[in-house]
């Protein structure tokens, strides 16, 4: 018998302004995307943007539903948007967001775990890693890929 150890590596910044002008301007849009959320019942607006390889931006928003389960998380809506629209681009980046009215979250908000799936799914399929970008209000994680959140994620490649 062998123990196995699957860890997450997250590097913490104090503050936006250390990123690089790319991230802070994907941060942005995030924030932009989170603010014109439908999300009447939860009142909590998330918002993600995704860095394209062919430099576009695409962003999502939490788009809920008075029958609740049919609503969809924001990452899965900038997510399926981007690929729907271009289709042979991978995705460089992503950034999540999560806010009041007012303001972000003090911590970074993490996706759930279907957003999850569908993350290290993108991620495999496009065989490059995605770097994540969770900003709050008290410091912002940063993920090199996101395979690392969800280890041991299902994965169709291992059917026989
Ligand atoms: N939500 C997201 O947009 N992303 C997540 O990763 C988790 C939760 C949304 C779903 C719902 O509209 C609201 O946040 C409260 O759960």
């Amino acid at each position: 018998m062998k123990t196995l150890k699957f860890c997450t590596l997250v590097h913490e910044y104090p503050n936006l302004s250390e990123l690089g002008e790319d991230d802070i301007k994907l941060v942005e849009k995030a924030i932009e995307s989170a603010a014109k959320s439908y999300s009447p019942y939860s009142g909590f607006r998330v918002g993600a943007s995704v860095l394209l390889d062919n430099g576009k931006i695409i962003c999502g928003n939490n788009q809920e539903n008075s029958a609740y389960p049919s609503g969809l998380c924001a990452e899965r809506v900038a997510i399926f948007y981007a690929n729907a629209q271009f289709p042979e681009s991978r995705i460089i980046s992503m950034a999540v967001v999560a806010k009041s009215n007012e303001k972000i979250t003090n911590k970074p908000v993490y996706p759930c775990g279907s957003c999850r799936q569908v993350m290290i799914e993108t991620e495999s399929r496009f065989q490059s890693p995605i770097k994540l970008i969770l900003p709050g209000n008290d410091h912002v994680h940063i993920l090199e890929n996101v395979s690392q959140l969800m280890p041991q994620g299902f994965d169709k490649r291992l059917l026989p």
